[in-house]
């Protein structure tokens, strides 16, 4: 743990390496207690002469340094608690050296470290320097050849990068393996596994006709549940191919999965290591969007093998370059699945589905980055901590800064792109400029005089840009005008900065149609071409476009398919909004008009509460919900996300100051009337989705939706406090068969009014559940997302045998749940200072972690005054804590400054 202030390091401070490392060469003496880590390294300077030898390391032991042969001893080198530095005077370089290392002691997850009975290792984005001294940054790039020698018995499987090209018993029970990957590659790639494991694989042709395997590694007893990950290996295998037309280069592809994990998983080149929660899946235990994050995880870390692994990040500033792409990629992936084998129409629904989904992501928790003290651009200018940096900005919006070129390239063009990007970068260590210079390449092209030039400052900006529409109307010359303007206020530090300018114009792709007063879509004349949605590119702070031949008064249908990570402001009439929400031929913009109109009713309510006023639901806003619930034209799916109201996260982005509890009250008041109101529809939805559903399990999208309408419409239900709402849970709860139905009907025993009916499911799940940690997470989260539960409460299910603050995945299931998904319990000052205390547990054990949850209310400046000021007080006790982590450290200064 380092106490002293952490220096900033800056993007514009990029220095190439002075050396190449073409080979790499280790023996690991795996053991859990200490580890013992032989490399023997060989530079070729490329730098000036003199150019001394920096290594990176943290927290190991040196054995010895040997140069070209020599020994060294301690005054022939310098070494730090960071770095280890050489002095050579030749060009080339062989350094041997031998260090030791504590895999059972590791509690941060990061380096060598033990879960259950294995060795893992997570080494991006610097954690290779925990496990050897190493200059440890994505622009070296090396070949790895690995011998692992380890107990037989103990760690029967030695897996590493690449091709095994041998494997040996040793005396003394121990035995050895050696690996070899073809492919130069930093270190933050290199991976290692040793353990026992089951092991389910598929042999696989490519598209050049390859032979290859696929393998997906679990803990022994857990077999039959990878079977779905190893399917949707297999797709994105074939998706990639067929897409994008990027085979897999390696023989052999694993996948491992850990019950120790700090994010989601780790695309290793050729050895991903996963958490287990999107690896483990079966009907009984996983839910519907546990299948559906599986195949997308799974996708991402495959496709990372291109984009990341084979062209990877000059520095981690360059982090979106592979995060953005690869999440635009899996996204693409996951729709196209979600797709497959529907007709049109419903594959289009589908699709908005993803997106909806998607998007609704991004606003709860990019919008709120990108508002408050730790918003950054995609691509960052500084950082203290670069493992605070992977942030929903660099992945999400980075996504959509993607998504952005596509749209402005369209699907062949972006894919001319793409092979030109890695006709000109494959094998290097490359910066987003690179990637933009590729795409802007073939842009030019199409668009003779114009380039990407204003659309780079996507990269190089922060906060959520707002887009003002004007429309004007001229019934005698049967024309319209559209005026943009676009705004993005300072955000962040930029406030503190004086003077403040206005910030530089992007290029915004702005898709639009126009409706006619039934709800039909006018056709509209753009560039030449008629069209039903026009793609306006508004590179400028204000632009005008006019569309002839508009029969009467149009009402615009704006932003479609979310074309940019924008806020939209434009006065429509409630009016227009409802006929929106059931004519907009773009199912995106029509679920928007929808949310639309909750969003305003709900911030009415907002507003009553504060003003302690009678809390009246427009009949106008029921009527609306109810057509869309009779709509049986529209997907079970679509409907479930149409009729779910706007989340408290992105409820709480619209008011300021910010109230939680009167948000939760009023979103709680608004479920509460719909429950009520729409009583017997719910009902009917309840019942007809529950007969759709009788067929064997599956997590395709049909099922999945008819599943997902019917657990909405049960908590609506224990939401309107129905007489029969119980019965009903319970009948769900106990004669599920499957997690999704069972946590539907967990979740509304739980959050309706009779107490003990939701006490005795709990129990019971717990009796049934209690060997399988995943689904022991779903047990802890029901009860740290309940409305009713409290900080007494949470503290109390820490005491529980099955709690531990050591496992990421059981702590977020509890803690990270409460504190950032329930509103009501924890925006209180105890509250506040519950999650003080586990920022300042989890620094000394896991600090990745730890600054995650650091980040729970580092929006605070925007608080009522009586949230603000508790809140500012728990910030300035973690400031306090002595054995503060860098991680920790960059988010609480930042998050006070504001
Ligand atoms: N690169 C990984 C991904 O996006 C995620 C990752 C980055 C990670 N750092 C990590 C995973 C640390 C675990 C621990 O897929
Ligand atoms: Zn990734």
């Amino acid at each position: 743990m380092r106490t002293d202030t952490a220096p900033t390091i800056s993007r514009h401070d990029y220095q190439p390496y002075p050396y190449r490392l073409p080979q790499v060469e280790l023996v690991f003496d795996l053991d859990d207690v200490q580890s013992r880590v032989t490399s023997k390294l060989s530079f070729e300077r490329v730098g000036a002469e003199g150019s001394p030898l920096v290594l990176n390391g943290e927290d190991l032991a040196l054995e010895s340094v040997v140069l070209n042969g020599r020994k060294l001893d301690a005054g022939d080198y310098q070494l730090n608690e960071e770095t280890l530095t050489v002095f050579p005077t030749e060009a080339a370089i062989t350094l041997e050296v031998v260090s030791l290392c504590k895999p059972a002691q590791n509690s941060t997850l990061m380096g060598l470290y033990v879960s259950g009975n294995n060795l893992f290792t997570q080494c991006e984005a610097e954690g290779f320097r925990r496990i050897t001294w190493f200059p440890d940054r994505p622009d070296v790039m090396s070949r790895y050849r690995v011998t692992l020698r380890g107990d037989k018995a103990r760690y029967p499987l030695l897996l590493s990068n690449g091709n095994l090209l041998e494997s040996q018993d040793l005396p003394d029970g121990r035995h050895q393996a050696i690996w070899e990957d073809p492919h130069p590659k930093p270190s933050y790639l290199f991976a290692l596994v040793a353990g026992d494991f089951s092991c389910r694989e598929q042999a696989i042709q490519t598209a050049s006709g390859r032979d290859a395997l696929l393998q997906v590694y679990s803990d022994r007893g857990s077999e039959d549940k990878t079977e779905w990950a190893l399917d949707s290996l297999a797709r994105a295998v074939k998706w990639d191919e067929t897409r994008f037309g990027l085979e897999l280069d390696l023989d052999r592809f694993m996948v491992v999965a850990a019950r120790d994990f700090n994010m989601g998983a780790m695309e290793n080149k050729g050895l991903n290591v996963f958490n287990s929660s999107y690896v483990l899946a079966d009907p009984d235990t996983a839910t519907d969007a546990s299948y559906h994050a599986i195949e997308g995880v799974i996708g991402h870390e495959y496709f990372h093998n291109w984009t990341g692994n084979r062209v990877t990040c000059r520095d981690w500033f360059q982090l979106s370059l592979k995060e953005g792409l690869t999440v635009f990629r899996d996204q693409e992936f996951s729709a196209d699945m979600m797709a497959h084998g529907l007709t049109q129409g419903e594959a289009a629904s589908a699709r908005a589905v993803k997106r909806i989904d998607d998007v609704t992501a991004l606003r709860t928790a990019q919008f709120p980055e990108d508002a408050g003290p730790m918003a950054h651009p995609i691509r960052p200018e500084s950082y203290q901590e670069i493992g605070n940096f992977y942030t929903a900005t660099v992945y999400e919006k980075g996504a959509e800064v993607i998504r952005m070129q596509h749209t402005l390239l369209g699907e062949s063009g972006f894919r001319a792109g793409m092979d030109e990007y890695f006709r000109r970068h494959d094998g290097s260590a490359v910066t987003c400029d690179d990637f933009v210079n590729a795409m802007e390449s073939v842009y030019i092209k199409q668009n003779p005089g114009k380039d990407l030039k204003v659309f780079r400052q996507w990269y190089s900006q922060a906060g959520t840009p707002r887009v003002k529409v004007e429309l004007d109307y001229n019934a005698a010359a049967k024309s319209c005008r559209i005026t943009l303007s676009q705004h993005c206020e300072p955000v962040g530090i930029e406030k503190l900065r004086e003077p403040q300018s206005e910030k530089p114009p992007l290029l915004i792709p702005f898709a639009l149609g126009l409706l006619d007063e039934h709800g039909n879509g006018i056709s509209l004349k753009h560039e030449g071409k008629q069209l039903d949605t026009v793609v306006l590119e508004l590179d400028t702070r204000r632009q005008t476009w006019e569309f002839g031949n508009i029969p009467s008064q149009p009402i615009p249908s704006l932003l479609r398919n979310f074309s940019a990570p924008v806020i939209v402001d434009y006065a429509y009439s409630t009016a227009q909004l409802a006929l929106l929400a059931q004519h907009d031929s773009d199912p995106f913009a029509r679920w928007e008009a929808g949310q639309e109109l909750a969003t305003r009713q709900l911030l009415k309510l907002v507003a009553a509460i504060q003003a302690k006023a009678p809390l009246d639901v427009d009949p106008e806003f029921i009527e609306s919900w109810r057509a869309v619930l009779q709509d049986q034209q529209l997907t079970p799916a679509y409907r479930s996300r149409a009729l779910t109201l706007p989340g408290e996260k992105i409820l709480l982005e619209k008011t300021l100051p910010m109230d939680p509890a009167a948000v939760a009250g009023a979103r709680r008041h608004l479920r509460e009337t719909l429950g009520r109101e729409l009583a017997p529809l719910w009902l009917e939805a309840l019942h007809s989705a529950d007969s759709g559903t009788s067929a064997p399990y599956s997590p395709n999208g049909l099922q999945a939706g008819l599943r997902s309408l019917k657990n909405l419409a049960l908590a609506y239900l224990a939401a309107g406090n129905h007489p029969q709402a119980t019965d009903l849970a319970s009948r769900q709860y106990y004669e599920a068969r499957n997690m999704t139905d069972r946590m539907g009907g967990l979740a509304a025993l739980v959050n309706q009014q009779d107490a003990s009916a939701g006490a005795q499911a709990l129990q019971h799940f717990y009796e049934q559940w209690q060997h399988n940690p995943l689904v022991i997470d779903r047990w802890f989260t029901v009860q740290a997302t309940a409305p009713s539960t409290r900080v007494s409460t949470v503290r109390t299910l820490m005491q529980h045998p099955a709690f531990t603050l050591r496992n990421p995945n059981r702590a977020r299931s509890l803690i990270f749940q409460f504190c950032m998904n329930n509103l009501q319990g924890a925006h209180t000052s105890e509250g506040y200072e519950f999650w003080a205390d586990q920022v300042i547990a989890l620094n000394d054990m896991n600090p990745e972690i730890a600054a995650r949850l650091a980040r729970a209310f580092d929006n605070w400046s925007r608080y009522i005054p009586a949230n603000r000021e508790a809140i500012r007080q728990s910030y300035e006790r973690i400031q306090q804590h002595p054995t503060l982590s860098r991680n920790v450290a960059e988010i609480v200064t930042k998050a006070l400054k504001i």
